[in-house]
């Protein structure tokens, strides 16, 4: 008998998370004992605030161990609606509300509730990185859209406009933006909310995430404040991850029209049940309590950002777009290419990548799984004294470049 394990055809279309697969190497490296600089963790590097840990202390002293209902408890629900209408000035219903286990689960869900085979669906690029391989998990077709540097890698009306084909069922808006920091204007929103308007056929997902990490003043308004008509064709996703530093936590949420949310629903109930009860009651006090940490966490993002392209300008064969917003930089490093280690060029940003890896132990993400071949992903979610160090060692290690 010849024993055999088949995986399913599914498995070989997508393949695993380039950024989770630098935090494995750390990992790897930091166990092997050796120091390991990390700019490519994808995490607040901050503490989850006490009083968030308490409610969820509290909540399982007080028993709430058990299945919730699969949208999440009424108490979260309730939270998710009220920061909608303090943070971004959107009237939901409880109903039209769903909790998830994580925001990337939110957009799982709701990929596989709206597109299937045939659908085409625009993911403007650089991208991160699980939205083509969650698309084509659901058997839809993403359709990738360069955004320009000289744009600062913003979507504009045009290119989206062009973009829109017979088969385009969905976009993808994720402001600001992992990888490159870009963030949507109020002015980029009207125009591309225009065209929105003027395809009806077309589905938003509104991936926010990052949306209290944003440098340039007041945020600006939701794309759904300038447009309510789109509500009704517009999934908005989040999380508590980023903005209440709880990665770990795994409780995101999303809010949409009611039919697609209970299609979110029940693909839930046939997947995980509900997101864990714990971690619902700390996520219930992140929105519901007072938002101190918030301005706290984006002072300080902003102070790194700074830094960090105070000290990226500095290297030659690097250039940078200044990020207004999320926590990342992404510099083009395709000047760096010809210059030579270990008997060859650097080539291309996986080699670059190695190269800062082995020479100066400084982690970071090659841009070709963002759709951005000559560019690597800075994560500064990391502490003031890791980023000098940080690049101390890379201003060392480019020296020795031939
Ligand atoms: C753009 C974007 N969306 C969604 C997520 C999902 O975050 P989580 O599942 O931790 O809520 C991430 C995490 O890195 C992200 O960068």
């Amino acid at each position: 008998m010849n024993d055999q394990l088949r995986l399913a055809a599914r498995l070989g279309r997508i393949k695993p998370s380039a950024t989770l697969a630098v935090t494995t190497e750390v990992a790897r490296l930091r166990a092997a004992g050796v120091e390991v600089i990390d700019f490519g963790a994808g995490e607040p590097d901050f503490e989850t605030p006490e009083r968030i840990k308490n409610a969820a202390i509290r909540a399982l002293a007080a028993g709430q161990t058990r299945y919730t209902p699969v949208g999440g408890t009424l108490e979260l629900r309730e939270a998710i609606v009220a920061k909608l209408r303090r943070a971004n000035r959107l009237d939901y219903a409880v109903s039209e509300t769903i909790a998830t286990a994580g925001g990337k689960h939110a957009l799982y869900g709701a990929f596989h509730a709206l597109f299937g085979e045939g659908d085409e669906v625009i993911v403007p690029a650089p991208f991160w990185v699980s939205y083509r391989d969650m698309l084509v998990l659901a058997g839809a077709t993403p359709r990738i859209v360069e955004t320009p540097v000289e744009r600062g890698f913003r979507l504009d009306a045009g290119t989206l406009e062009r973009a829109i084909g017979p088969r385009t069922r969905g976009l993808v808006l994720n402001s600001p933006c992992n990888p490159t920091g870009a963030a949507l204007a109020r002015a980029d929103l009207v125009e591309i909310g225009a065209v929105i308007v003027a395809h009806p056929g077309l589905t938003v997902i509104s991936d926010d995430v990052y949306e209290m990490f944003y440098f340039e003043g007041p945020r600006p308004p939701h794309l759904l404040e300038l447009y309510p008509e789109l509500r009704r064709r517009t999934v908005i996703v989040n999380s508590v991850s980023k903005t209440y530093a709880m990665t770990g936590w795994r409780l995101g949420y999303a809010a949409g029209p009611e039919p697609l949310i209970g299609a979110m629903a029940t693909l839930q109930g046939q997947m995980t049940s509900n997101p864990s009860s714990i971690s619902q009651a700390g996520a219930a006090e992140a929105l519901a309590g007072p938002q101190d940490e918030i301005p706290v966490m984006l002072e300080e993002f902003r102070w790194r950002r700074d830094y960090v392209m105070q000290r990226l300008g500095r290297l030659d064969g690097v250039g940078c777009v200044r990020p207004a917003g999320a926590f990342y930089a992404f510099p083009s490093v395709s000047g760096l290419f010809a210059r030579r280690w270990r008997g060859a060029p650097l080539g291309d940003a996986a080699r670059t990548c190695e190269f800062l890896l082995e020479e100066a132990r400084v982690a970071m993400v090659a841009g070709d799984d963002f759709a951005a071949p000559d560019h690597v992903r800075l994560s500064y979610a990391t502490s003031r004294e890791a980023l000098r160090q940080g690049f101390d060692a890379i201003d060392r290690a480019l020296t020795r470049l031939d």
